[in-house]
């Protein structure tokens, strides 16, 4: 019943900032994704017997990826696989599933926030035992494998049937179809005081929750409508749709627009939140007041002991490079740790692992704590509503009150989408080469290429985006998208610290604009992209 095939490399299976992202029409070529999985398996060892957990978002090749996944692990010799129901799995619930039942690790099909459908994308991560991304050290061997490989394994079986819970076989191997909500709506009633929250929900609050078409539907119904009691309706946009149901499952003021339109009017309901194709990322809305990722860490961070999983503190607190600084002031006022790491969850993995950090946080609308190995988009949901049920303010109250208690990160990203790679390169290059020049000039005072030593491997990662720090504590970052699929995306990232509670009140793109147009002018973005200004402002 194991057939090998024989197969030949194909170019660009390189794992990106997290994982394999490509074209729908690209890994539907004959063997891609066999090749890939292949290269995956080759890399590990010592699985043989071993639990394999596999899910996806829902995409559109979700479910033939699930059955050919599902076909190799049986003839690699996995002993057993547990997928969920439908082939769903969000991402945090994967790095859960991983780490309850202690796994030998996951295959994750999504393409996180990118569209889907037929002309969309597809994506496929590899997450270890831990729960988390591979390391660096495994993508490597990933990708080299991509480069060499001559055959893959594949058992012949008819489809299994995903469509109910309960245990089947593909081969000699264990198929354990799995409820994809259970575990992980138990993890989160262990984190957090749903009393409270059920009190809050009878005071009168209310709420209005975006899953975009996309995976949460399903979480995000049985934990907020039925086991907290928001009202049915809550949720929208519930169904997990092989196409997102046209909508781009990124929830940034762009994509979820018709959100922000509901939740931001006087009138509006209290609290508005979305996440993203895969689940991990979260977008966080009271009425008139967007969170942005950065304060929305720093700010779960200050608050963390009002909910019971954290009521003994936090060992740490790390953010991703060009994520704001407003955490290191809670770090610092909390005397605990920060830790600054490149773009990438999986960067954060030692240092959970290590218990060196309990929160973690990127700009990218991504939080997450040491609970899973992934950000984690619902839990950053039930943190805040923890938070308000407990402090009986409102948003917009609580994040003012934060701004005057540490100050203000204003703070904005600007991404230039599908840019020509090559000039995008150029660019860098030109930026990174006029670094020396630019120090002492325009009240720059610093300017490098970022790296990173990981404190628990010592594993050193370089090129990680260049940094431009002002006299003020004000940075410019820029730095190329590891996660698009065509051209080439460049991320400016702008930032400026404001002390003075008086000027807090200022629009963003106002108080930023002098370091907007210097960062367009020093990295000459016309010149080189064509672009007079960004695609999306975040
Ligand atoms: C983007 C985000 C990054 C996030 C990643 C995966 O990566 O910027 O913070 O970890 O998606 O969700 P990028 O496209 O910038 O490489
Ligand atoms: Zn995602």
């Amino acid at each position: 019943m194991i057939r090998t095939i024989a197969t030949t490399p194909f170019d660009g299976q390189k794992p990106g900032t997290s994982g394999l992202r490509k074209k729908v029409t690209v890994f539907s070529q004959p063997h891609y994704a066999e090749n890939f999985i292949q290269s995956v398996f080759d890399a590990l060892e010592g699985f043989p017997g071993q639990t394999l957990v596999i899910g996806g978002d829902g995409r559109y090749y979700n479910s033939e990826v699930i059955q050919t996944a599902i076909r190799m692990a049986a003839a690699n010799g996995f002993g057993r696989v547990m997928v969920g129901r439908g082939g769903l799995l969000s991402t945090p619930a994967a790095s859960h599933l991983i780490r309850k039942y202690r796994a030998f690790g996951g295959i994750i099909l999504s393409a996180s926030h990118n569209p889907g459908g037929p002309d969309g994308d597809f994506g496929i991560k590899y997450n270890a035992a831990n729960g988390g991304p591979a390391p660096e050290k495994l993508t490597d061997a990933i990708f080299a494998r991509t480069r060499s490989i001559t055959q893959y394994n594949i058992i012949d079986t008819p489809d299994i049937d995903l469509s109910r819970t309960g245990e089947t076989k593909a081969g000699s191997m264990t198929v354990e179809v799995i409820d994809p909500v259970a575990d992980y709506a138990g993890l989160m009633q262990s984190l957090f005081d749903f009393d409270a929250i059920r009190d809050l929900i009878r005071a009168g609050f209310t709420m209005k929750f975006d899953a975009m078409g996309a995976i949460t539907g399903p979480y995000a119904r049985r934990i907020l409508e039925e086991m907290l009691g928001f009202p049915v309706g809550t949720v929208m946009n519930g169904t997990p749709l092989p196409d997102f149901g046209g909508h781009h499952p990124d929830p940034n003021l762009v994509h979820a627009k018709e959100l922000v339109d509901i939740v931001m009017p006087p009138g509006g309901p209290d609290f508005g939140a979305a996440s993203d194709g895969d689940g991990d990322r979260n977008l966080i809305i009271g009425r008139g007041m967007y969170v942005t990722p950065s304060d929305s860490l720093a700010i779960l961070a200050a608050n963390a002991t009002l909910c019971p999983g954290y009521a003994n503190g936090l060992a740490g607190i790390a953010r991703s490079m060009p994520t704001s600084a407003a955490a290191d002031r809670v770090a610092e006022k909390l005397n605990i740790a920060c830790f600054e790491t490149p773009t990438g969850w999986k960067f954060f993995g030692n240092l959970l692992d290590a218990g060196k950090a309990t929160i973690c946080g990127e700009e990218s609308f991504g939080t997450g704590s040491s609970h899973v190995r992934e950000k984690d988009g619902l839990w950053a949901v039930l943190m805040w509503l923890n938070i308000l049920a407990r402090r009986r303010q409102g948003v917009a109250q609580i994040v003012t009150a934060h701004w005057r208690e540490y100050g203000r990160n204003y703070y904005s990203r600007h991404d230039y989408e599908e840019v020509d790679a090559g000039a995008a390169g150029e660019l860098m290059d030109a930026l990174r080469g006029s670094l020396p020049a630019l120090i002492g000039r325009h009240g720059i005072t610093a300017a490098d290429d970022f790296a990173y030593d990981d404190p628990v491997d010592g594993s050193r990662s370089t090129g990680q985006g260049i940094r431009l720090m002002f006299e003020d504590g004000a940075r410019i970052v820029y730095r190329l998208s590891g996660t698009g699929t065509s051209g080439a995306t460049l991320r400016v990232y702008i930032e400026r610290y404001e002390p003075d509670a008086s000027r807090h009140a200022v629009d963003t793109q106002e108080a930023l604009a002098p370091l907007i147009a210097l960062s367009r002018s020093l990295a000459q973005i016309e010149q080189y992209t064509g672009r007079a200004a960004p695609t999306v402002i975040t």
